[in-house]
C-alpha cells in the first residue's frame, strides 16, 4: 500500500505526465509492472535508457504546435519514415576475439578534432523546445566535445552560442531571397569565428507540412504573443537584427543555380558546405563547382516527399566523392548502429535532429547531454561487436544489406 501511494505520489510529479491528468487514475487501477517501468524509466534524463524515452517525455513538455512542427515531415510523410526504414535495411556483421578494449569514437573534420562522429545537425528556433535553446545545446556538445551546426533561424544569435560552446560552431545558411542579406549573414558568421559555412539547398521549392498544421490547430496558446503580428518567426531570429526583411522576403530562394557556390566562396574564408544533396550528379556538380564538403541530406523528411532515405542517397554519393571531401549524412539515425552503418557506407561524420531537440524538450542542457552519451556508448557497443577500434576500421565489410 505504501509503495502504491508513493508511486502514484510520483507519478503526480512526473514530467512525463505534466498535462495528462487521466493517466495516473489509469495507472491507479492497473498498474501494470510494464506501465510502472515505463513510467519511471524517463524521471529524469539520466533514467532515458534510449532516446525514444526523450521522445516520450518531449511529446508532454513541447507545446502541440511546436511539437508538431518539429516532427512534421511533408505531404504523406512517406520519406520521412524512409530515413528510418533505410538504416533496417541493413545488419551488422560482428567479429569476435578483437581486442576491443579501447575504442576511440574521435573525428577529424577540417583540421579540428571531435570527440565522436556524431554531429549536431541545424534545428531552427530551439527556444520553442525549451527556455535555453541553443545555449543549452552548445554547453552539451561542449562537455562532450561534439560538432554543432548552428542554423540561420537560431534564437540565440552566433556569437552568444560559439561562447556557450566555448569553441566554434559551424554556420548553417539560408540564402534568403536577397543576396545582400546572404552577404551579412555570412559576415557575421565569419566574424564570430565559424570555419564553416553550409549552406541548405534543398527547400527551394517551398513545402507542405500537414502533421504541423494539424497540431497548430488543437493550440489554443496565441501564437502572435511570441511570433509577431503576422504569424512569422521572424521576431525571435536575431541572426536577423539589423536587417530589414521586408515583406515577401523568404528564407530560401527559389532561383538560386550552381554558381552560388562560387559567389558564396568569394564572399568568404569559411569552408563552403552543400546540404541537403540526395544524388551522385548533384554531388558530382558541387566538387565541379569548389564545394569543400557535401552534407546528404533531406531536411530530415521535411522537404520532398516520396523520396529516399538519405542512406541510400549516401551509397551513391560516397563513389563519386571518392573521398575528395567530408560527406556527411544525416536523417533518421535513431541509434548508434545506424551511425555505424552510416560510416560503414563511407560517411565521414553522421548527423542527429530530432533526438537531440527531443533531449533538449525533455531536460534542457542535461537531456541533450543524455543523447549525446545514450548514442555514443550505443556507437561505442555497435565497434566493439564489429571489432572496430576507431573509425578507420568502420568499413564497407562491417555491414550487408538484408536479403
Ligand atoms: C524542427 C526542425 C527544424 C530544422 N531546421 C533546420 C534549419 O534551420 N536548417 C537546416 O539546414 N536544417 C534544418 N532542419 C533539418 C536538420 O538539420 C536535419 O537535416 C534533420 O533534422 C535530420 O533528420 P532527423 O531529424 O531525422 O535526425 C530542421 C529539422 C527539424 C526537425
Amino acid at each position: 500500500m505504501t509503495h502504491r501511494r508513493a508511486f502514484l505520489q510520483f507519478l503526480a510529479g512526473s514530467p512525463l505526465l505534466a498535462g495528462a491528468g487521466w493517466i495516473p487514475d489509469v495507472l491507479a487501477q492497473t498498474p501494470t509492472p510494464t506501465e510502472r517501468a515505463f513510467a519511471r524509466a524517463t524521471a529524469s534524463a539520466a533514467e532515458a535508457l534510449d532516446v525514444f524515452d526523450m521522445q516520450t517525455v518531449a511529446s508532454r513538455t513541447i507545446p502541440p504546435a511546436h511539437w508538431g512542427y518539429m516532427m512534421s515531415g511533408v505531404d504523406g510523410e512517406t520519406t520521412l519514415r524512409a530515413n528510418e526504414q533505410a538504416y533496417a535495411e541493413y545488419q551488422l556483421r560482428v567479429r569476435r576475439f578483437v581486442d576491443v578494449s579501447r575504442i576511440d569514437l574521435g573525428v577529424e573534420l577540417f583540421g579540428t578534432k571531435y570527440n565522436s562522429p556524431i554531429v549536431i545537425s541545424p534545428v531552427g528556433g530551439q527556444r520553442s523546445f525549451h527556455v535555453d535553446g541553443e545555449l543549452a545545446v552548445a554547453r552539451a556538445a561542449k562537455t562532450r566535445g561534439q560538432l554543432q551546426i548552428l542554423s540561420t533561424s537560431t534564437s540565440t544569435g552566433v556569437e552568444q552560442v560559439i561562447e556557450a560552446r566555448g569553441a566554434p560552431v559551424w554556420f548553417q545558411l539560408y540564402t534568403t531571397t536577397r543576396p545582400d542579406i546572404t552577404v551579412k549573414l555570412v559576415k557575421r558568421a565569419e566574424a564570430a569565428g565559424c570555419p564553416v559555412v553550409a549552406v541548405t539547398v534543398d527547400r527551394a521549392a517551398g513545402r507542405n507540412m500537414e502533421t504541423a498544421t494539424r497540431f497548430l490547430r488543437i493550440d489554443n496558446r496565441v501564437c502572435t504573443s511570441c511570433h509577431g503580428p503576422t504569424g512569422s518567426d521572424r521576431g525571435g531570429r536575431p541572426m536577423f537584427d539589423g536587417i530589414d526583411m521586408e515583406e515577401g522576403t523568404d528564407m530560401t530562394s527559389p532561383s538560386l543555380t550552381w554558381d552560388f557556390v562560387k559567389r558564396l566562396k568569394d564572399m568568404t574564408k569559411m569552408k563552403v558546405l552543400i546540404k541537403g544533396l540526395e544524388t551522385r550528379e548533384d554531388a558530382v556538380l558541387a566538387l565541379k563547382h569548389g564545394a569543400d564538403g557535401i552534407i546528404v541530406s533531406n531536411h530530415g523528411g521535411r522537404a520532398q516527399d516520396t523520396g529516399r532515405g538519405t542512406l541510400e542517397a549516401l551509397v551513391e554519393i560516397v563513389p563519386a566523392v571518392r573521398g575528395r571531401v567530408p560527406v556527411i549524412v544525416d536523417g533518421g539515425v535513431r541509434r548508434g548502429s545506424d551511425v555505424l552503418k552510416a560510416l560503414a557506407l563511407g560517411a565521414n561524420a553522421v548527423g542527429i535532429g530530432r533526438p537531440y531537440i527531443w533531449g533538449l524538450g525533455a531536460f534542457g542542457e542535461a537531456g541533450v547531454d543524455r543523447v549525446l552519451a545514450i548514442l555514443n556508448a550505443e556507437l561505442r557497443i555497435a565497434m566493439g561487436g564489429v571489432g572496430a577500434r576507431t573509425l578507420k576500421e568502420i568499413t564497407p565489410v562491417a555491414i550487408m544489406r538484408r536479403k
